[in-house]
């Protein structure tokens, strides 16, 4: 048994170095790791030694196998002389377990905008898994009013990819999130350029050479396996992560594969092209593998980790959001009748993105047949208000639920139901706000739809 995703650390005595090597000099160091049962260390389970290289930013990932399933692990790294901090980790429960499970789900965080006290709140909820959507870093440079500053210009070159997560992984608040659970990653846009699709850039153009350093330094810093090692211009993101008989997790990449969004990618009134059966958002053979995951799929929970607004959201004036799935109609139309004719006996899907929480059903035919749960961001568009009233509420009556606060959405899983919590801070402009729960939501085993907890 492993941990869902492999144990990280990074090299980096000077972070903030321009070239992006973090201050470490250009050969190979061995780095000690270390997993015990005990956060002291009495009881290692595993040990072993991993070269950093500099063709990888120095930084480490371990994978760890024969692990005991279903409970947590700490581990640590030692390397020319220094310890790191105790990372807590969990392995996923035995192939029948049908124990509950309590995650967090994050998404969007600005550096420059605001605290990352969202993430500190996070931590202290002790999730035993942690998914982030996408957006984890903003590739922009420091914007005029920002709270604090990122180094450096926009990135669009590996050294200020590398230096940009560097300086990101320096935040204590974030550090306590990454301590505390093992994360499911996957990208939206921002970790490469504002609303890339496939191999177009925002304005266009090629987007290659700078799609290829961003995935490099995305893999570099993200606590992936090696089955996502960037190849070229290419990196296998999207994946599954069972967890027991409770949970299926498929983790999506909707950026990569997509076709270019229709009629540019704004909102759009009038747009033919988005109801075009021959466009994806997945891509057609992760599309493929998706629909392949439901129909074999025996979980409690199968669920969609994935970045744009799924649901149909039919703006006041009659205009849809070219980027998310409304640009895709037909792709999202394929998805949903698969879980429905695959028989899945309880779709969830997890959304980031859009900056506000947002808790929906999805109709098929004008029958309920699974949830969304969008997750807001920790930082992204500053403090928000307290509205919880939006006028697409009016106009879509399928979306229960929206804040305008940043936080997170904290889901338990179990049996008999799920439980998800919107959490949210009142500030993200001024550091150490406490949380709160916005609303609650019960979703129970098999019916699908929002119903107050
Ligand atoms: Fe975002």
């Amino acid at each position: 048994m492993r941990a869902p995703s492999a144990l990280w650390t990074r090299l980096a005595p000077d972070p903030l170095a321009p070239d992006g090597l973090g201050g470490m000099p250009g050969r190979t160091v061995a780095v000690d790791w270390e997993v015990a049962e005990d956060e002291r260390f009495d009881r290692v389970a595993a040990r072993g030694t991993v070269d950093a290289v500099p063709e990888a930013a120095h930084s480490v990932h371990v994978e760890v196998a024969a692990l005991a399933p279903g409970r947590e692990y700490f581990y640590r790294f030692r390397a020319a002389g220094a310890l790191s901090p105790v990372g807590r980790t969990r392995t996923a429960p035995e192939p029948g377990s049908l124990g509950a499970l309590t995650t967090c789900v994050a998404s969007c965080a600005n550096y420059p905008v605001g605290w990352f006290t969202a993430y500190r709140r996070l931590a202290e909820d002790e999730p035993e898994l942690v998914l982030h959507l996408g957006d984890y870093l903003y590739e922009y440079s420091t914007p005029a009013g920002s709270v604090r500053a990122v180094v450096g210009p926009e990135t669009t070159e590996l050294a200020g990819y590398r230096q940009r997560h560097a300086q990101y992984r320096t935040d204590p608040d974030l550090q306590a999130a990454h301590a505390v659970a093992p994360w499911l990653v996957v990208w939206d846009d921002h970790e490469v350029d504002n609303n890339w699709a496939g191999e177009t850039a925002e304005d266009g153009s090629r987007l290659l050479a700078r799609r290829a350093a961003a995935f490099q330094a995305y893999y570099e810093h993200m606590p992936l396996r090696r089955s996502s090692v960037p190849r070229g211009i290419d990196m296998q993101l999207y994946r599954r992560v069972p967890w027991g008989a409770l949970a299926t997790f498929h983790m999506m990449d909707t950026r990569q594969y997509r076709s270019d969004q229709a009629c540019g990618d704004r909102m759009r009134v009038d747009c033919g092209e988005r109801f075009d059966p021959a466009r994806s958002l997945p891509g057609a053979a992760q599309e493929a593998w998706l629909l392949d995951g439901l129909r074999t799929s025996r979980a409690r929970w199968d669920v969609l980790g994935q970045q744009v607004f799924f649901a149909e959201r039919r703006g006041r004036d009659g205009a849809y959001a070219m980027d998310a799935w409304d640009g895709y109609a037909p792709s999202r139309d394929r998805v949903t009748r698969g879980w429905v004719e695959a028989g899945v006996r309880n779709a969830v899907v997890l959304t980031g993105d859009v900056h506000t929480h947002w808790a929906n059903e999805l109709p098929l035919d004008d029958t309920v047949v699974g949830t969304e749960l969008v997750a807001g961001s920790v930082t992204s568009e500053g403090d928000g208000d307290g509205a919880t009233d939006h006028p697409d509420l009016h106009v879509n009556p399928h979306l229960r639920f929206r804040s305008n606060r940043r936080g997170y959405v904290r889901v338990r899983y179990s049996a008999d139901r799920v439980t998800a919590d919107f959490r949210v801070l009142d500030a993200v402009t001024r550091p150490g706000e406490p949380v709160r729960t916005a609303a609650s939501f019960v979703i129970p085993d098999r019916e699908p739809g929002l119903n107050p907890a």
